[in-house]
């Protein structure tokens, strides 16, 4: 199958033609780039060098041509790109916020208005994937909210409050250069930010519900000094106290046959380049401790895209993503 990949510069758009390289079913053959149309892949992926002959392109949405889609762009880009190329009748899958709530909460969330809206199944495989596998278009998760979510999945059903608390590495603000990013300001440094109002906590909220939780939800991430990688820790508060093998069977068969999540240690190294999210709960009764981490580019984004790529398409969810992470 051929792949457009629209903001194929960015740093979603990098690592999902790194993890299709390794598809059997797919070859990328499309990239888009405003500022470096002309420019080979490599121009800005170096480490793409060799495995790909491709140069970056600015084509319109009814210019392009594929079978599927991949939406690398920024909320509001994406809603421009999303009805024209399912109108060409490829298969689109939106890595942006455009599609994750309903156009009221996002347009109150993003303060912008949505000028194409229409509603989209969301793309966590392991709590959503019977809805959409005759779909043509899937809004992948944020990253915040996929590893939050996947944490807190088992118990929500159990919880009245829970806490999420995430360290994340730099590239989850892509690219750009901000003075929040610029290294002084990161390195040796622990930075929380957005304390109460990032945007991700009303997709925390929106699948808390979905999955039948009435819990509070409270959200505060923090950046720290790594390139990739989420460390959420969800404090899980009990209507009821749950010892810890009650609490380690519900997660053994909340995710019993889920290849992606690993009830393990987690280790961000462990994660980093892959699309696996491991998880480990301790209980101390009332209060459950569950600590998750993802690769932000990878379950957190273009990891799960691609799996949301496999189950749009029929194929093997790991295929192109049974990859071991870089440890140490
Ligand atoms: N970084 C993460 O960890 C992460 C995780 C989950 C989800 N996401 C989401 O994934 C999307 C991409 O993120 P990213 O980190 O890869 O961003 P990025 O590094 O800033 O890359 C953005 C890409 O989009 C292109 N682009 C920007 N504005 C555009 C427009 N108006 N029309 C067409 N192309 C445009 C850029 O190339 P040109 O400007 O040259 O066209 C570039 O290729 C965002 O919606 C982000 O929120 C990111």
């Amino acid at each position: 199958m051929d792949v457009a990949i629209v903001g194929a510069s960015g740093y979603t758009g990098g690592d999902l033609i790194r993890l299709l390289l390794l598809h059997p079913h797919i070859c990328v053959t499309c990239a888009t780039s405003r500022k470096l149309a002309g420019k080979p892949v490599e121009s800005v992926h170096p480490h793409l060098k060799g495995l790909i002959d491709l140069r970056f392109s600015n084509p319109s949405a009814d210019e392009m041509d594929a079978d599927v889609a991949f939406l690398a762009v920024p909320h509001t880009a994406a809603m421009s790109y999303a009805r024209p190329l399912l109108a060409r009748g490829m298969k689109v899958i939106d890595l942006s916020a455009d599609y994750r709530l309903p156009r009221d909460v996002y347009e109150k969330v993003y303060g912008v208005t949505h000028t194409d809206y229409f509603p989209a199944p969301y793309g966590i495989p392991e709590i959503h994937r019977d809805s959409y596998r005759n779909a043509d278009f899937v809004s992948n998760p944020g990253c915040f909210p996929t590893g939050a979510t996947l944490a807190a999945a088992p118990l929500a059903r159990f919880a009245h409050t829970i806490v999420f608390d995430s360290k994340t590495g730099v590239s989850g603000a892509g690219d750009n250069p901000s003075s929040t990013t610029h290294y002084p300001n990161v390195a040796d440094n622990v930075n929380p930010y957005k304390w109460t109002t990032h945007r991700h906590l009303a997709e925390m909220k929106q699948e808390l519900a979905a999955l039948g939780s009435g819990a509070k939800c409270y959200f505060t991430p923090h950046l720290v000094p790594v390139d990739r990688g989420i460390l959420t820790t969800a404090h899980v508060l009990l209507e009821r106290p749950m010892g810890q093998a009650e609490v380690e069977e519900l997660y053994r068969k909340f995710y019993g046959g889920e290849f992606f999540v690993r009830l393990q240690d987690p280790i961000l190294a462990a994660v980093r380049g892959t699309n696996f999210c491991d998880i480990r709960a301790e209980s101390e009764g009332e209060r459950v401790v569950v600590v998750s981490a993802i690769d932000n580019l990878g379950k957190g984004a273009s990891g799960q895209a691609i799996q949301n790529m496999n189950i749009l398409c029929g194929f093997d969810e790991r295929e192109g993503l049974a990859v071991a992470g870089l440890l140490p």
